[in-house]
């Protein structure tokens, strides 16, 4: 175990990004881990459960926002979203996601939705692709903006992906996804998000760099994984990719408890006695509901 890991209920200190930059595990360090969240609530179980890093990801699109897609969700949205993890001060990094079309266009505007995403309370933004994000990576590197990339299967390149498709499955495209690493980690990039690729690639990329990678979906030999919370408290059960471990299933609880709690009202026992306020028995009197209120 890492002399940078500790336990959750001991180490208040927040995560920062140079910590993050030095978790390698083949240097003896404990994987990464990361988790969305996209409000307060979630950033505290994050918290308590001492995870290290909460993405705040266009993810928020999908599971929360009812997209089919991450490409519909702008800027001020993940702003909106990084605020309510913020406001929950929690310990561990957050990773703001630059949204589709925020990075794209000129570096100054990238540079700036980047800044807007910090003023909101990130730690750090997260963009997609390999090595033609370099001017753009370089330049928020340039305004002190930690920035963190995702390589492999990058969502809001689906309709280029021709569907949420596994990447890097022939020599050609496992060799690119290498060099694309390295471009990115040497244009500054402190961590890669690897997503969809096989795990053999995803070992030859961690190989290849020396700043973590954290996986979804690419295997155990990544420095870290990320899961989608939803996806991992099955509050999102319509669908169960291969690479989704759950751990609980918040969304068969959250239909019982409301099932049970529709049943009481309509069989007349909620709200009881101890759930109700009461007048004190003068009031009562006073008032003439002595006897009849209670
Ligand atoms: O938006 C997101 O949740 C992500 C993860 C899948 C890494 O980018």
């Amino acid at each position: 175990m890492s002399s940078t890991s500790s336990s959750p209920s001991t180490n208040r200190a927040p995560v920062t990004v140079p910590a993050v930059r030095s978790r390698k595990v083949r240097d003896g360090a404990e994987p990464l881990v990361m988790v969305t969240a996209y409000d307060a609530p979630g950033a505290r179980i994050a918290d308590e459960a001492g995870v290290d890093l909460i993405l705040v990801g266009d993810s928020v699109a999908m599971v929360v926002l009812g997209y089919d897609d991450t490409l519909q969700v702008t800027v001020d949205d993940l702003a909106h979203h990084t605020a309510a993890v913020a406001r929950a001060k929690p310990r561990p990094l957050i990773v703001a996601d630059l949204p589709w079309m925020s990075y794209h266009v000129s570096p100054e505007d990238t540079v700036r939705n980047a800044a807007q995403l910090i003023r909101a309370g990130a730690g750090c933004v997260k963009l997609e692709g390999g090595r033609k994000r370099v001017p753009m990576i370089e330049a928020i590197v340039d305004a002190e903006i930690p920035v963190m990339g995702h390589l492999g299967l990058t969502p809001q390149s689906i309709h280029a992906m021709g569907g949420f498709k596994v990447q890097g499955k022939e020599t050609d495209a496992a060799m690119q996804l290498v060099s694309d690493a390295k471009a990115l980690a040497h244009a500054g990039c402190f961590a890669l998000v690897l997503e969809g690729v096989p795990d053999v690639v995803a070992g030859m990329v961690t190989a290849a760099v020396d700043v973590p990678t954290i996986g979804i979906g690419a295997g155990p030999g990544c420095d870290g994984q990320v899961l989608v919370y939803h996806d991992l408290l099955g509050i999102e059960d319509r669908v169960a990719p291969k690479f989704v471990r759950r751990y609980a299933s918040l969304k068969d609880d959250a239909v019982a408890a409301l099932s049970a709690f529709a049943a009481d009202v309509r069989g007349g026992r909620f709200p009881d006695d101890t759930e109700s306020y009461h007048l004190s028995a003068d009031t009562a009197d006073a008032l003439g509901l002595y006897g009849s209120a209670g």
